[in-house]
């Protein structure tokens, strides 16, 4: 079984894609514990690290792997020019090659925010590749949409993979799966979820049975975890009440809701769409029906994480995990890919 180093791991949402096809998960590295609890407890096997990843010291001290994954933040990404990938500033992706130097692994798959590819009109994004490829290995990029590959979402990311130089091999990404007209839904993936709207906070029993193939895929566990509704301040619930499905602040009256007026404000799903990018926020978009932000499990279903994956942390904490992650079904196409390539 090939082995996978997760660098900024998070809750692992990289992680379970590559282990769904078949990789072994060695090691999680991230900075912050509480997510690194979420992973160990989904992840029984992998061991993992609480260490920064600025400090390149510590990297000598993480065993080898065959692959490297990497979603890095973006904040460490210093905007001081195209021609400074080695300002030390940037230290969280030289980290990154710092790794791929060290251990030598046969193949590195990383993530991005999309903003990385227009920064200082590309040139940015270019030095990162030339900095791959000189240290040994044969690149492909490529700006992927979640909703292309079966996720109900909306979600634009760059993914970097390089393949060993002696392995002779250009890696090419999976083609999508879906067009626009037949994307997953969020009523397809979120529609069997209890509702909470009768006074019920919580609800871990899971009697519904899936009805579409998205819910089939995700539902691999008869409890329902992290199902909590957020208990919303009465004319908050009004004013959701205003918005329709798919639309937003705009769509509320003058004088209502002006608390909040940016894009993503007082957004809500749509149920015959697939839903937009999810944040680490949790108080811009809404449920389809119900007049609530989403829980942390329907935003995790939205993301294609399935139900038996459990986030652990405060729910300030949950909503970052869910937000930041790739999705892992997407990670799953891509890994799988990659297995044919190695
Ligand atoms: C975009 S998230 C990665 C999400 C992950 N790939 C997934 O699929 O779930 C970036 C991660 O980098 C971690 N991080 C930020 N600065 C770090 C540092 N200096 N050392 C280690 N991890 C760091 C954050 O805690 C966060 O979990």
């Amino acid at each position: 079984m090939l082995s996978v180093n997760d660098f900024f791991s998070g809750c692992g949402g990289l992680s379970q894609g590559f282990k769904e096809a078949g990789f072994k998960i060695q090691v999680a590295v991230d900075n912050q514990e509480a997510f690194l609890k979420t992973f160990s407890h989904n992840f029984k096997d992998s061991q993992t690290r609480n260490l920064d990843l600025g400090d390149s010291n510590i990297l000598k001290d993480i065993p080898k792997s065959d692959i490297v994954v990497a979603g890095p933040p973006c904040q460490g990404f210093s905007l001081t020019g195209p021609r400074n990938i080695d300002d030390p500033r940037n230290k969280l992706y030289l980290s990154v090659f710092e790794t791929l130097k060290l251990t030598n692994p046969k193949a590195f798959v990383v993530e991005n925010v999309r903003g990385l590819k227009t920064m200082w009109e590309g040139n940015v994004f270019k030095e990162i590749i030339k900095k791959f490829e000189s240290a040994g290995y044969i690149v492909t990029e490529s700006l992927l949409n979640s909703a292309d590959y079966g996720v109900p979402q909306i979600r634009h990311r760059v993914f970097i993979v390089g393949i060993k130089k002696e392995i002779n091999k250009k890696f090419e990404f999976p083609k999508p799966e879906f067009d626009k007209d037949d994307y997953i839904t969020c009523g397809e993936a979120i529609g069997n979820l209890p509702s909470l709207e009768n006074g019920e906070l919580k609800s871990n029993d899971y009697n519904e049975k899936p009805i579409t193939n998205y819910q089939r895929y995700v539902m691999d566990s008869n409890k329902i975890y992290n199902h909590e509704a957020t208990l919303h301040k009465q004319f908050v619930k009004d004013t959701i009440a205003l918005v329709p499905e798919g639309g937003n602040y705009k769509d509320l009256p003058k004088g209502v809701g002006d608390s909040r007026k940016f894009n993503e404000a007082w957004t809500r799903y749509h149920s015959k769409k697939p839903s937009r990018t999810i944040d680490t926020g949790h108080r811009n978009h809404f449920h389809y029906k119900w007049n609530r932000v989403p829980t942390i499990r329907e935003n995790a279903r939205l993301q294609s994480f399935k139900d038996s994956f459990e986030f652990l942390g405060t729910k300030t904490s949950q909503n970052v995990q869910v937000g930041n992650a790739v999705p892992p079904l997407l990670a799953f196409k891509i890994a799988k890919e990659l297995k044919k390539f190695l």
